[in-house]
């Protein structure tokens, strides 16, 4: 048993999701919500496409015997959950990490009124800050401007953030990024906690860290003060299903009511229980066997990264990405491919390989491709490289290259630029103005424009070559093409 291995004798077991199946095989006779009762005559359409089972697992919240009374199954699934993240307490999401970054951010506002965030935070903590009110400074991570591409902060320039805004309550920070880069989380926790300001890590990218000695360490396990894990990611649960973790700390121990209450806020009063059954199995599953099971996937994606190097059309972006100040690791089952050499962009490799070759990849750039291997997981490596020597090459006019534009300078919080008055204008009138919305290229959904920054020339013609991109799309933005703007009201 290494320090990062969970009990597995006590992980052998998925409560929660037994209590339903047992609560279905009973059969009882309902007349409660969801309204299709579990019976399939009703919703045969339903019942063909998922099958019976679904039906009859779907069951309203609190259940006596399954999620409701002293030591239900819920409680004892959700504990299992925290013994095997290492955690003080953790929660159940059926929201994603959106909902748990939104859940932080409300949390937070319990501690203070403003917090230090990376500027490449997910789209959801910028709402998050929206509906609390906190003030943020921001703290910009290293980029590979060669790739477009955003890694994480160094611990030097989050003192520096902090030091500059000494009333920060707290450091949101992401790791890993969209790419596998991995921050030194240990030392990130060090220099929050000498400046009185809690830890929270946006981990939606590592829910399987920690499940194999070829994996990093878990954030929790690192000192981080709050977690938010999107299990759906590479954990394996269904869509949606994410974790919010509380650490240790003595902040954490104030946090914990507060993320308690703030999840309350958050969470639909008729979370679904297929959902919520799917987060118990994936932590049985990843707890009890990942050593075993995540072997593969660490196989599957070495082939990968080995076939692009032997091949020699492309490169495996790795080692560019390991040589940044800031990154300490990175999750080896995460693909990134830099597409730069092959005469292809990363947009249109993806949409051909999904197009005509049969092959769906997580996300592109203009120089890269993301491909990745899901813990527990093992798809065929060698197909994949087989098919990226297929792809053609396209002639240069097609290929101009969409550059990652710095972020405008900030004009007001997000709080006061979101709810301002506000007028829709042309792309073209709407530089110098500041943005009333979070405008984000999306994957990965870090806002290129956030509420409360000025428009840049340069974020705008990002933001549209973005969107005519094969692929594209653009979070946030009025019209598909991202010729119009909200800005804030003169
Ligand atoms: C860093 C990061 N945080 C949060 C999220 C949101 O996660 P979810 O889709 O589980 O709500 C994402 C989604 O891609 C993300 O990349």
């Amino acid at each position: 048993m290494t320090p990062d291995n969970p009990r597995v004798g006590d992980q052998d077991s998925s409560p929660y999701a037994d209590a339903l199946l047992a609560f279905a095989a009973r059969g009882r006779s309902r007349f409660t919500t969801p309204g299709h009762h579990g019976d399939p005559d009703g919703q045969p359409l339903i019942a063909a496409m998922l099958g019976e089972g679904v039906l009859s697992l779907d069951v309203q919240p609190t259940v006596e015997g399954i999620d409701h009374g002293p030591g239900n199954p819920m409680q004892r699934s959700l504990d299992l959950a925290a013994r095997a993240w290492g955690a003080r307490r953790t929660w159940f999401l059926s929201n994603g990490s959106s909902q748990g970054n939104l859940t932080a951010c409300l949390a937070l506002a319990g501690l203070g009124d403003t917090i230090v965030a990376q500027r490449s935070v997910h789209s959801s903590v910028v709402d998050g800050l929206m509906l609390s009110g906190l003030a943020a400074g921001f703290v910009r991570p290293t980029v590979d401007h060669s790739l477009g591409i955003a890694h994480g902060v160094t611990p030097e320039s989050l003192d520096a953030a902090l030091a500059a805004h000494p009333d920060a309550v707290a450091a949101f920070v992401v790791t890993p990024s969209y790419f596998g880069a991995c921050a030194d989380v240990a030392a990130l926790a060090d220099v929050a906690h000498r400046r009185g300001a809690a830890l929270v890590v946006d981990e939606a990218w590592g829910a399987h860290f920690g499940f194999h000695p070829g994996l990093p360490v878990n954030a929790v396990r690192l000192g981080a003060d709050v977690v938010i894990a999107s299990m759906h990611k590479l954990g394996g649960s269904l869509g949606q299903t994410a974790l919010l973790h509380v650490g240790h700390g003595p902040l954490a121990q104030r946090l914990e009511p507060l993320l308690e209450r703030a999840f309350r806020s958050m969470q639909s009063t008729s979370e679904s229980s297929v959902l919520l059954a799917s987060l118990d199995l994936a932590r049985r599953q990843i707890a009890v066997r990942g050593g075993e099971t995540i072997g593969r996937s660490l196989a599957s994606a070495a082939r990968l990264r080995e076939r692009v190097e032997s091949d020699g059309r492309f490169r495996d972006a790795t080692p560019r990405i390991a040589a940044f100040p800031d990154v300490v690791g990175v999750d080896p089952l995460r693909v990134v491919v830099d597409v730069r050499s092959g005469g292809i962009s990363g947009h249109d490799a993806r949409s051909l390989l999904f197009q005509e070759l049969g092959h769906h990849v997580e996300m592109s750039t203009d120089d890269v491709i993301v491909a990745i291997v899901g813990a527990g997981t093992a798809p065929d490596p060698d197909a994949l490289a087989d098919a990226l020597l297929r792809l053609p090459e396209l002639p240069a006019p097609t290929r101009h290259r969409i550059e990652l534009p710095d972020p405008g300078p900030r004009r007001m919080t997000v709080r006061e630029a979101w709810f301002a008055p506000t007028e829709v204008v042309a792309a073209d009138a709407a530089v110098g103005r500041v943005s009333a919305d979070s405008v984000a290229a999306y994957p990965p959904g870090i806002p290129n424009l956030m509420p409360g920054e000025e428009i840049t020339e340069q974020t705008l013609e990002f933001l549209r070559e973005t969107a005519a991109a094969p692929f594209g799309w653009v979070r946030g933005a009025l019209d598909d093409d991202v010729s119009h703007v909200r800005v804030v009201a003169r």
